[in-house]
């Protein structure tokens, strides 16, 4: 085990139990690439200001371009003894180059390398992310156009309410993502500034350049305090906000996928890969990927609430309790990796059973707004038409018949006003075909919704 870093003022190591609660080595070390990433470049920053001489500098880019490549080529193994990355690479670069490696920590603390580091990693994994989304949004909007003919029932309260048809259903989880993509690229931005410099809180008095190493790790810029440099874990907050958001919107999705495959709706079959069975009940099949992604809603949740506690009430600047930001947003983002890797392929081999829709949208009086509509079209004011097709659902309800099957002798009782044009208004092809507004049901639409969020997401 190298010495730690801050091995000098003690007189007794840490105690053994307190050394592993203390280590952050066994969750941080996936950040080894940001770590070097953001070392070369403060390294490159002293031997240009002239803090460290050239040599130096060189010496220790040299040095952690070969940890790097030595680490990605496995034969560097990560120390686990250590207590975290930083500690590691610092040590490993040290052993292998000598005085020139005890350098490069001048006018830096873990303080600003941590909160760097840990910002370069989620850059890369929003960017991640960010693609899987796309790749999900982009097989909801294809799949959507094909089956925008295929008319459904639509809810409320999870009653029927008015025929849609699946591709505008599937839109509207499209939509829902663009929202995502756009709220993970807003954090993103807010989180692309390099708190490198900031030191342990105070800034330092060496005459370094926060701007040269901003713009060397791709950062807009450097922070405008050196407080909140260290002590902001916002990004985080963002981030974990956006996935919770996301994971609520997956987590909606996947419980119809649950609903539409159960033999109750039978809207859907998931393919086989897709799906388990049941190590006891011969005839089952499960929609488990659907039902973890559902369940898994509530890690990131958890993540969430657990970040925004660790930072509730903490003094400026840098407190231990930050370490544990990373578990949080690392179990978020590796969640949610899982689940959009998933879905895609799932949401592309779905068969949609539009028979199986169709009938479900003929019981159930979903036409029943249209008759109503129908009447308002020959001058009767909408509650009174409201009023009388309630009447008349009631009769059919107690007689087993249905709006399209009751015969026109029987409307024309009720009220003169019917004639045999209210079984056309009563259509289900045609209820959605006349559904005209902006972003309503009918299939037309789809085409155009599909195209709108692959224009927004720049698919
Ligand atoms: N492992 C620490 C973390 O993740 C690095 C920063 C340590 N800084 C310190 N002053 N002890 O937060």
């Amino acid at each position: 085990m190298p010495d730690k870093l801050w091995a000098g003022r003690a007189a007794k190591d840490v105690d053994e139990v307190a050394a592993k609660l203390n280590a952050s080595i066994g969750f941080d070390s996936r950040m080894y690439f940001e770590d070097i990433e953001g070392s070369m470049a403060h390294a490159a920053m002293l031997g240009a200001k002239g803090i460290i001489s050239k040599a130096d500098a060189d010496a220790i880019l040299e040095g952690l371009g070969k940890i790097l490549d030595d680490i990605d080529a496995g034969a560097l193994k990560i120390d686990e003894t250590c207590e975290d990355i930083h500690t590691f690479i610092e040590a490993e670069l040290t052993a292998r180059i000598g005085e020139a490696g005890k350098r490069l920590h001048t006018a830096r603390s873990r303080n600003d390398q941590v909160a760097t580091d840990l910002r370069l990693y989620l850059r890369t994994k929003t960017e991640d992310v960010v693609e899987l989304i796309k790749a999900v949004a982009s097989v909801l909007c294809d799949r959507a156009v094909e089956c925008k003919d295929m008319v459904m029932p639509g809810y409320t309260h999870l009653q029927r309410a008015q025929p849609v048809t699946f591709g505008h259903h599937l839109m509207a989880y499209a939509s829902m993502l663009s929202r995502d993509v756009g709220r993970l690229e807003d954090a993103k931005g807010r989180m692309n500034e390099s708190p490198l410099g900031a030191c342990a809180l105070a800034g330092t008095s060496y005459p370094t350049d926060r701007r040269m190493t901003a713009a060397s790790l791709g950062f807009d810029g450097p922070m405008l305090n050196s407080m909140d440099a260290v002590s902001d874990r916002d990004f985080c907050v963002e981030l974990l906000a956006a996935l919770s958001l996301l994971m609520a919107h997956l987590s909606r999705m996947a419980e119809e996928l649950i609903l539409w495959s159960s033999w109750e709706f039978k809207f859907i079959e998931l393919d086989d890969s897709f799906t388990t069975g049941s190590s006891i009940m011969p005839q089952k099949k499960n929609p488990d990927m659907a039902e973890l992604i559902r369940g898994k809603t509530g890690r990131v949740y958890g993540d969430l609430v657990a970040m925004l506690t660790v930072l509730k009430g903490l003094p400026l600047a840098y407190n231990k309790d930050m370490q544990e930001d990373k578990e949080a947003v690392f179990d978020a983002f590796d969640t949610v990796e899982a689940c959009l890797t998933v879905l895609a392929p799932m949401l592309k081999t779905m068969e949609p059973l539009p028979a199986n829709m169709r009938r479900a949208a003929s019981a159930g009086f979903i036409n029943a707004t249209d008759l109503a509509d129908w009447l308002t079209g020959r001058g009767m004011p909408f509650r009174t038409a409201y009023k009388l097709v309630g009447g008349l659902v009631a009769e059919c309800l107690a007689s087993g018949e249905t709006l399209e099957s009751l015969p026109i002798e029987k409307y024309k009782s009720i009220d003169p006003i019917f004639d045999e044009s209210l079984y056309e208004a009563i259509d289900m092809d045609n209820i959605v075909a006349r559904r005209a507004s902006l972003g309503a049901a009918n299939p037309d639409s789809v085409p155009a919704q599909a195209e709108q969020v692959k224009k927004i997401l720049g698919i």
